[in-house]
């Protein structure tokens, strides 16, 4: 869905600016590269592979399992043929081998490292499409639209899938301790993504970073969609290490086994009293349990902020 947001016409409106200016340093100020559009259909694509990786692996994508890691070749392999750096970070964690997957994409300032993230792994009782194939999917194609823009950012960026977050985000907390405290500061933002396409869903933004959260704002209010303050789950997900560790964060979510209100769905639609995600957790998390609208709104704001805060 093509999507009219204020960077963009700022960027427009700078185009036709400097046609204006036949001399002076203003003609030669570049616009920043506007973020993309993210065609929804290919991160639907990766759900329905991360479907089939979890139906031909017992059903699920959980850690220690041979779905997780089929889950992370897959998304290897796609960042590898579009030019990124990719390294997969070993740990054990509950007594399983578990693995994160960080992919850095060449280039921009080492000292400023901005970071998109979302776990990767599923609870052992579904093939967690919704929790957190949404996240995950949504993350592999903005890094793809970074390869295929062959955007140039001022920052360095960094892409990652965490593993066993669902046994208490161990794999994004083995990350941050495993880096040393100087490699810790040059993070000057980590964006979370878990739980973006929920069925019945909300437009949460959570509030850590004043900067973080004013860029996704900016994004919803440029469609027209009112946000809440994410509140569901403070320090449920894997911005919380980094954020203990210093680091600004931020993120969005759409909602999980709390229940819409009447007034959330007087602004938002979808169903008051019943749960954001009423598959939360279960089986049914497959790829039914996706609500495209907000897959595609979300997609959209994440290629934003990574563009924005990368510029
Ligand atoms: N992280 C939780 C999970 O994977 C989901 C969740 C609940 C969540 N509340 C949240 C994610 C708030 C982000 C923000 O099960
Ligand atoms: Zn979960």
């Amino acid at each position: 869905m093509k999507l009219s947001v204020p960077g963009r016409a700022v960027a427009a409106a700078l185009v036709a600016a400097t046609t204006l200016v036949t001399s002076g340093s203003i003609a030669d100020a570049a616009p920043a590269a506007a973020a993309p559009n993210i065609p929804v259909a290919n991160v639907k694509a990766h759900l329905s592979q991360l479907q089939s990786i979890a139906t031909a692996n017992g059903g699920n994508r959980a850690h220690g399992r041979a779905g997780y890691k089929a889950s992370l070749d897959y998304v290897k392999a796609k960042l590898d043929a579009a030019g990124f750096t990719t390294t997969v970070q070993q740990f054990t964690a509950a007594g399983r081998t578990g693995y994160n997957l960080i992919a850095d994409w060449p280039g921009g300032d080492a000292n400023q490292v901005v970071m998109a993230g979302s776990h990767l792994d599923s609870v052992s009782t579904g093939a967690g499409i919704n929790d957190n194939g949404s996240g995950s999917a949504a993350v592999l194609e903005a890094a793809l639209a970074v390869s295929r823009a062959q955007y140039k950012p001022t920052k360095h960026l960094r892409f990652a899938w965490w593993g066993a977050e669902e046994q208490g985000l161990l794999g994004s907390r083995y990350y941050v301790n495993s880096l040393s405290s100087a490699n810790r500061s040059k993070i000057s933002g980590y964006l979370n993504f878990d739980m973006i396409g929920s069925p019945n869903p909300g437009y949460f933004v959570y509030d850590d970073d004043p900067a973080i959260e004013k860029t996704f704002q900016n994004f919803y209010t440029g469609i027209g969609i009112s946000t809440e303050i994410e509140t569901e789950g403070d320090g449920r997900s894997d911005h919380a290490p980094f954020k203990n560790a210093g680091v600004p964060v931020g993120g969005i979510f759409s909602g999980a086994d709390y229940r819409k209100t009447a007034a959330q769905a007087t602004k938002w639609g979808g169903t008051a009293g019943q749960p954001f995600d009423r598959c939360y957790h279960s089986s049914c998390d497959t790829t039914s349990n996706i609500n495209d609208t907000a897959l595609d709104r979300n997609s959209d704001a994440l290629a934003y902020a990574v563009w924005e805060l990368s510029a």
